[in-house]
């Protein structure tokens, strides 16, 4: 099976698809896959690899490295080496099966998928509509909500304002988390705890997008769950993961999320009682389901000491490496990191 893997990609967000990536080159079966590397540079280049065992076989950090500092040298001068989308998509006519690796907007925001899509190879994880919603926090809001999940209540700031109304803000209250609407791994997040620091926090939410969310804050316990989408249609979901955050980290930003600070760990599965682990699952399913979400998802939880939840977000691109949630909950699950990538593309072939 030809399979490429699409990474990096631009926005705030491409050293994490490149860690990803990275994982997935590292551990896909070569005896079962032929294996194309296309990396989109923050510029937009594309840059079609060849697969290479002496450098893909070095362990995941050796990779990643590869793939941030050599892979443009190594392959942009020789006669793969495309800069047009048109040309570079041509190319992945060849494969069986595209996996896109991206996260943020421009890749894991129906906007690749939709090339992917018209190019009519099969291509792992969600279409256009799922992704399109589950990247933009005010249309997730909005179906989840209709589907009769609890999100969090929030105001959106689009082009024609800068503040919510004394209404909202009383209706918010304090703190609020200010967010690109449409954004990963917390690029831009900041917390407000009184309402002179909002012009700062809606400005650098508007470095990564002209939409802005302000969210009231969410209390209770952060837990994620997994979806999974089997060949045959089937879902299932995995046991949820907490993180936990040591005590001077107030927030799961993106330092906690990819420094080795230690200061987020994470617990799967949580420590939950069965029937809040059950309603999450329950609620993990419908949210896959109302999003129209094909092959995986990750809804992120808070949950409250009653056992409430209100969904966070979803991931439908989520982060990637071996070591990241989503796979980490499959493999408490039982389904290692290389039988992850074989059920994905399986899927996504069937
Ligand atoms: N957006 C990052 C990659 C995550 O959710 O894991
Ligand atoms: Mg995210």
């Amino acid at each position: 099976i030809r399979v490429a893997v699409v990474f990096g990609g631009q926005n705030g967000e491409h050293t994490v698809s490149c860690e990803s990536a990275a994982s997935i080159l590292t551990h896909l079966d070569r005896s079962r896959y032929d294996v194309v590397p296309v990396k989109i540079e923050p510029d937009g280049t594309w840059i079609v690899g060849a697969d290479d065992p002496a450098v893909f076989g070095a362990g995941d950090h050796a990779v990643h490295r590869f793939l941030t500092d050599d892979f443009a040298s190594t392959y942009a001068a020789g006669s793969t080496a495309l800069s047009g989308i048109p040309h570079a998509l041509d190319q992945l006519r060849d494969v069986d099966v595209i996996f896109p690796a991206l996260h943020g907007p421009y890749g894991e925001d129906g906007t690749l998928q939709a090339m992917l899509a018209m190019l009519r190879t099969p291509f792992v994880g969600n279409g256009v509509l799922a992704s399109a919603v589950g990247m933009d926090k005010e249309y997730t809001k909005k179906l989840l909500d209709a589907a009769g999940l609890s999100v969090a209540d929030g105001v959106v700031l689009g082009r024609e304002r800068d503040v919510p109304s004394d209404d909202e803000r009383s209706r918010l209250g304090l703190p609020v988390f200010v967010k690109p609407a449409r954004a990963g791994s917390s690029v831009g997040v900041s917390r407000v705890d009184s309402w002179d620091m909002l012009p700062d926090a809606v400005g650098a939410a508007r470095e990564s997008d002209r939409k802005v969310l302000v969210e009231a804050a969410m209390t209770g316990r952060e837990v994620d769950l997994g979806v999974l989408e089997r060949p045959d249609g089937t879902t299932d979901v995995s046991p949820p993961l907490e993180i936990k955050l040591s005590g001077s980290q107030s927030l799961f930003d993106f330092d906690a999320k990819y420094s080795d600070s230690g200061a987020a760990s994470f617990e799967v599965p949580a420590d939950l009682d069965p029937g809040t682990t059950e309603h999450l699952r329950d609620l993990s399913r419908r949210a896959f389901d109302a999003l129209e979400c094909t092959g995986l998802l990750r809804v992120d939880f808070f949950v409250g000491d009653d056992g409430a939840a209100v969904v966070n977000e979803v991931n439908t691109f989520p982060g990637f490496t071996a070591n990241s949630q989503y796979p980490r909950m499959w493999r408490a699950a039982g389904l290692d990191y290389p039988e992850l990538l074989d059920t994905l593309i399986e899927t996504a072939l069937s």
